[in-house]
């Protein structure tokens, strides 16, 4: 609480200043406080390694000590301090980073009550597909060992929860609504990276990896790939668009219709059994 009152104090950023965007996300303040923290405590590390070797330079120069010291230190000092960090770090790890972390975690089963939107964000060299449950906000079941292409959403063609399912190129969200993403890979390991939403996590080939946020106004931005992931990892860049609810919803709604529409051609009397 004092070190956050402390911070909260201090008005200049050091991440705004290294470039960090606008945040436009509800819980990204406090993921650009954390920046600033530990970007403070690095400058603090800086200055007093910097000191430090600055008086070694002095304090050891070789005209003030022409003879060599066999024994090094004697006193017991370092050991002790060494102690002290390990301490000071169990501490941050154990009592503030965990808990905090679990606090995060668990807002999930919050964030499912809020009938939140779903998507699929995929990933494969060298873009993204984003697959949408459709109008029943349902995924079709998902087999990954019927990869075909590049970003392939893998529903099972029998399932009638996927015959609404859509995939588009570029990320369509409605504003002030929480969003489940689920990050997947259809061939190497990608990173799922949206600065302005401060979202980011690791994309694999074997798992869908949730995470949700809720955009706070309309706007448009890039998605890009946060880790490095063949010769085209720097091309690898979507759009996402934040609009309005009633926009969001037209668009939904006409794409999960287009599907419904196809795979009735595909399964002929079965969908209208399933509706
Ligand atoms: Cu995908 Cu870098």
């Amino acid at each position: 609480m004092f070190l956050q009152n402390t911070f909260n104090t201090i008005a200049f950023s050091p991440a705004e200043w290294m470039g960090l965007p606008k945040n436009y996300s509800a819980h990204g303040d406090s993921v650009g406080h954390m920046i600033d923290v530990v970007t403070w405590f690095m400058i603090a590390l800086f200055v007093g390694w910097t000191l430090f070797f600055l008086y070694s330079l002095f304090r050891f120069w070789h005209k003030k000590n022409p003879e060599a010291s066999y024994y090094g230190v004697k006193s017991h000092l370092s050991t002790h301090l060494e102690v002290g960090v390990i301490i000071v770090e169990a501490v941050l790890l154990l009592g503030f980073a965990l808990p905090l972390w679990s606090k995060r975690t668990d807002t999930f089963e919050q964030v499912l009550k809020e009938n939140p939107v779903r998507v699929r964000a995929i990933g494969f060299q060298f873009n993204w597909k984003f697959h949408y449950a459709g109008e029943d906000g349902k995924f079709g079941y998902i087999d990954r060992s019927l990869v075909s292409a590049p970003g392939d959403p893998c529903i099972v063609p029998e399932d009638p929860n996927g015959w609404d399912d859509f995939v588009t190129e570029k990320l369509r969200i409605p504003v002030g609504k929480p969003v489940i993403l689920q990050v997947t890979s259809t061939d190497v390991i990608h990173n799922f990276s949206i600065i302005p939403m401060r979202i980011q996590s690791d994309a694999f080939p074997d798992k869908d990896i949730p995470m949700w946020f809720t955009p706070l106004e309309e706007m448009e931005t890039s998605v890009v790939c946060g880790q490095l992931c063949g010769l085209g990892h720097a091309n690898m860049v979507s759009t996402l668009v934040v609009e309005s609810e009633k926009s969001f919803n037209e668009f939904s709604k006409q794409r999960s219709d287009e599907s419904k529409a196809e795979s009735k051609k595909l399964h002929g009397e079965k969908v209208a059994v399933a509706e």
